[in-house]
C-alpha cells in the first residue's frame, strides 16, 4: 500500500502543482508565448486548466509525449474522437492515398456516399445521413431542420447537457448558446421531464439529449427515461433528436441501437471521420429528404469541407477495416471491467469516490454513487478533479481535468491494469482525506 498523505486537499494540490511546473518548463514557456496571439494562450477552451496545459509534441498508439519529454498513456483520447489511437495504420493509409489524389476537389468523390451507406447502414436511426464539420454544425442543423420540419420554435434541452460550443447546458449555460428558446429540464427526471414537455406542447419543436451525458460526466440515461421522451415527442408532435457524437461508439449500432430506442433525427461526429474534423447529423427520410437540393423547396446546406477528401477516406478505411462489430463490443467490455475494477477498489476503501458511464467512457466523481444526473454531483469540490489530474500525469497517465477518462482501441491489458494500479495507488495515498 502507498504511504498515506497527513495533508489537507489544499496543500496536497499545491505540493502537486509545484511538482508538475517543474516537470513542464517547456510547456509553461509554450503557453506564455502563446498568450500573445491567442486570449489565455488557448483555442479550445476544454484543452486548458491552470496553471497551464502540457502541450503535446506527438503521438503514437494510446501514447503521447509532450514538448518536456514526459510519455504518457493516453485517456484523454481526444475527448472520444480518438477512438482509433494516433497512428492506425490503415487510417494512415488512407489518408495518404487521398492526399495523393488531391485534397480539395470542389466536387463529389469517390469516398463520401461510400461513408455515408456505412454510418446508414450501422445505425437504426438513420436513413438519410449528411456531413459537417463538426458535432456542433449536425446539432446545430439538426435542431434547425427539426424547427423548419415541425414549424415550431421551442427546443428542449437536458440540465448538464452539452452539443458543442454553442449548446452549453451545464452550470448557468453559456451567453454565447445559439439564440434558440430552450426549455431547460432536469437529466434523467421522467416526471418533471414529461409534464415540461406536455406544457410546451403546441411549441415544441424537439427535445435534444445525448443518452448518455459526455462532457456533462459520463451519467447514463435510463432506458425508462429515454422511452418516455420517445413516447411524449410523439404524442406531442415533436421530434426526439439524440446526440451520439460521443456515445455512439458505445455499441456497433449506437447507444440508441443497444437500447432499442430510436430518435427521428441523430447526430454524430468525433471517431467516425477516422480522428479528422467530422460531423454528421441524419434520421427519418421524411425530415432529411428535405434537403434534396433537386427539390423546387429544397433547404439548402452548406459547408466547403462536408465532404473533405481526408475526413471521408479515414472514415471509410476505420469502419471498413478495422472497427468491426466484435472488436468495438470487446473495447467497450474491457471499458466496463475497468470501471468496475475501479469501483471495486473504491468500495473496498470505503471512499466518497465514484466511477459512473459505460463502455469506453468513463467519469470520476469525488461523491458517493450512484450518480444519476449532473445535480448529484454539483456539491463535489473540483479541487479533487485537479488533484487526480495531476497525480495521473505525475504517474504517466495523461487524463482530462475533469475526471473524464476514454479508451482507445490500442490500449491493451497493460495499459488498462497500470491505469487501475495508478488510480487506486492514488486512493490509498488520499483515502483519510475520502472518506
Ligand atoms: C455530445 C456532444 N455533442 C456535440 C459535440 C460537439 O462536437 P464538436 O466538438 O465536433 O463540435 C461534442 C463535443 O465534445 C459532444 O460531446
Amino acid at each position: 500500500m502507498a504511504s498515506q498523505r497527513n495533508l489537507d486537499l489544499g496543500t496536497a494540490l499545491a505540493e502537486a502543482e509545484r511538482r508538475f511546473v517543474d516537470a513542464h518548463p517547456h510547456s509553461a514557456r509554450r503557453h506564455r508565448d502563446a498568450g500573445r496571439v491567442m486570449p489565455g494562450g488557448n483555442t479550445r477552451t476544454v484543452i486548458y486548466y491552470p496553471p497551464f496545459p502540457v502541450a503535446i509534441a506527438r503521438g503514437e498508439g494510446c501514447h503521447v509525449w509532450d514538448i518536456d519529454g514526459n510519455r504518457y498513456t493516453d485517456f484523454v483520447a481526444e475527448y472520444t474522437a480518438g477512438l482509433y489511437g494516433h497512428s492506425e495504420p490503415a487510417i494512415v493509409a488512407a489518408v495518404k492515398a487521398a492526399l495523393d489524389d488531391g485534397i480539395v476537389l470542389g466536387a463529389p468523390n469517390r469516398y463520401e456516399a461510400r461513408l455515408a451507406e456505412l454510418i446508414v447502414d450501422r445505425f437504426p436511426a438513420l436513413e438519410l445521413v449528411r456531413f459537417t464539420n463538426s458535432g456542433t454544425e449536425a446539432n446545430l442543423m439538426a435542431v434547425s431542420v427539426a424547427r423548419v420540419f415541425t414549424g415550431r420554435s421551442k427546443v428542449m434541452v437536458m440540465q448538464g447537457g452539452y452539443h458543442g460550443g454553442v449548446f452549453i447546458f451545464s452550470g448557468n449555460g453559456s451567453p454565447l448558446n445559439a439564440p434558440f428558446p430552450f426549455v431547460v429540464v432536469p437529466y434523467n427526471d421522467v416526471e418533471a421531464a414529461r409534464a415540461a414537455i406536455r406544457a410546451n406542447a403546441a411549441d415544441l419543436a424537439c427535445v435534444i439529449l445525448e443518452p448518455m451525458l459526455g462532457g456533462g460526466g459520463c451519467i447514463p440515461a435510463s432506458v425508462e427515461f429515454l422511452a418516455m421522451l420517445r413516447e411524449e415527442t410523439r404524442a406531442a408532435g415533436a421530434l426526439l433528436i439524440f446526440d451520439e457524437v460521443m456515445t455512439s461508439r458505445l455499441a456497433p449500432s449506437g447507444l440508441h441501437g443497444a437500447l432499442g430506442i430510436v430518435p427521428d433525427l441523430l447526430t454524430l461526429g468525433k471517431y467516425l471521420g477516422g480522428g479528422l474534423s467530422f460531423g454528421a447529423f441524419g434520421g427519418a427520410a421524411r425530415i432529411m429528404e428535405r434537403f434534396d437540393p433537386s427539390r423546387p423547396d429544397a433547404l439548402g446546406h452548406a459547408g466547403t469541407f462536408n465532404n473533405n477528401v481526408l475526413t471521408m477516406a479515414a472514415g471509410v478505411a476505420g469502419l471498413t477495416q478495422v472497427l468491426t462489430p466484435e472488436r468495438l463490443i470487446a473495447f467497450n467490455a474491457g471499458g466496463d471491467a475497468l470501471r468496475a475494477r475501479m469501483n471495486d477498489a473504491i468500495a473496498a476503501r470505503d471512499l466518497a469516490v465514484h466511477v459512473s458511464g459505460r463502455g469506453s467512457m468513463m467519469n470520476v466523481h469525488f461523491v458517493r454513487g450512484p450518480v444519476r444526473s449532473p445535480a448529484d454531483v454539483a456539491s463535489a469540490s473540483k479541487d479533487w478533479l485537479k488533484l487526480l489530474q495531476l497525480e495521473m500525469l505525475a504517474r504517466g497517465y495523461y487524463m482530462t481535468f475533469r475526471g473524464m477518462l476514454v479508451l482507445s482501441l490500442p490500449h491493451g491489458p497493460a495499459e488498462l491494469d497500470g491505469f487501475a494500479a495508478a488510480f487506486e495507488s492514488i486512493l490509498d495515498e488520499y483515502a483519510p482525506l475520502l472518506r
